[in-house]
């Protein structure tokens, strides 16, 4: 069988009809498009959540009205609020309608940054949400999840099975492809392991800095290794981008360092307010991104990594 989506309607239609086995792919309208790339290369039936938001900001969820056993749930965990109340609401239905495993494939995941209290008093949100996301599922399946200062992912996301993909060595492949010979920069000490396994992968050299954030759009960062720069192109390799402080921040860096041109690929292109300006006159004159956040600079995609995650946590045939 082959990817199909159908609306809301059509599906209403299925009530009383009975299911095999085969698992659905189940996607929330704005995870649509990653999803669909999902379901096609799985060959799942690729079924629609669909969300309708009143006056007063609440949301009303619907389902299809009866599901199979096993489901991947696909949600976009960005500008993430009303989104995780959305995801309860339907990963909560989804178990009143027959899904008794539930799989879900959140390609970003939201509010990982915080995991520790700084100062006292302060919510400690990975923990937090990660205990609410592991109630709703049964596996998790995400992209680069900003885990630092936390060894595993089912520490964050206390959930059965967790599968990690990094979009690390899709981006300094495409790096290697656009930009031949160019220095992967890791802006901070947190990003020097996974900017690294990227550049084996792509055989690219790479280099570290150290970053100090007095700020939210405040941030300083200094190259461990400035000669390196010297005369080359440097692309800047980070998991997220922001508020686009921090890539900025590098950008001039390593342009005062002697670079002759300065790009960026990172993999979740939150890229908030004004963050693409901001990083254009700091000098940086190409932005790459993975598809975990749809944005004009999407030029990677992760849907074959998270496709086969999806398989192996679904048991599939070849898997
Ligand atoms: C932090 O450690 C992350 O890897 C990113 O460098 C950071 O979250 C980016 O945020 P911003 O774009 O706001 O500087």
């Amino acid at each position: 069988m082959t990817a199909k989506h159908l609306s809301a309607d059509q599906s209403a239609q299925r009530i009383g009809q009975s299911f095999g086995p085969q698992p659905w792919i189940l996607a929330f309208p704005e995870a649509r498009a990653l999803a669909g790339r999902i379901a096609s290369r799985l060959s799942l039936p690729l079924e629609a959540v669909s969300v309708h938001r009143f006056p007063d900001g609440e949301r009303r969820v619907r389902l299809p009205a009866a599901l199979p056993p096993e489901i991947a749930l696909v949600q976009r965990l960005d500008d993430p609020d009303a989104r995780l109340v959305a995801l309860m609401l339907a990963a909560e239905t989804a178990r009143e309608l027959g899904a008794h495993r539930i799989v879900l494939v959140a390609p970003y995941l939201c509010y990982m940054r915080q995991d520790r209290a700084f100062q006292p008093g302060e919510a400690v949100s990975q923990r937090i949400v990660g205990r609410f996301l592991a109630r709703l599922c049964d596996a998790l399946v995400t992209v680069d999840p900003h885990l630092h200062r936390t060894r595993r992912l089912q520490e964050a996301v206390p959930v059965p099975e967790a599968v990690a993909v990094s979009a690390a060595p899709l981006l300094a492949r495409h790096v290697a492809a656009a930009r031949p010979g160019a220095l992967l920069l890791a802006p901070d000490a947190e990003a020097a392991a996974w900017v690294r396994a990227g550049a084996e992968a792509a055989g690219l050299e790479w280099a570290t800095a150290h970053k100090e954030r007095r700020g939210d759009r405040e941030v300083e960062v200094v190259l461990d290794d400035p000669a390196r720069c010297r005369g080359r192109c440097v692309c800047l390799l980070d998991d997220v981008a922001s508020t686009g402080a921090t890539l900025a921040a590098a950008a001039r860096a390593a342009r005062a360092a002697g670079a002759t041109e300065v790009c960026a690929a990172v993999t979740h292109a939150l890229f908030v307010g004004d963050a693409v300006g901001r990083l254009r006159a700091a000098g940086v004159s190409e932005l790459w991104s993975a598809d975990t956040v749809p944005h004009p600079t999407n030029a990677v995609s992760v849907a074959a990594p998270l496709a086969a995650a999806v398989a192996g946590l679904l048991r599939l045939e070849g898997a």
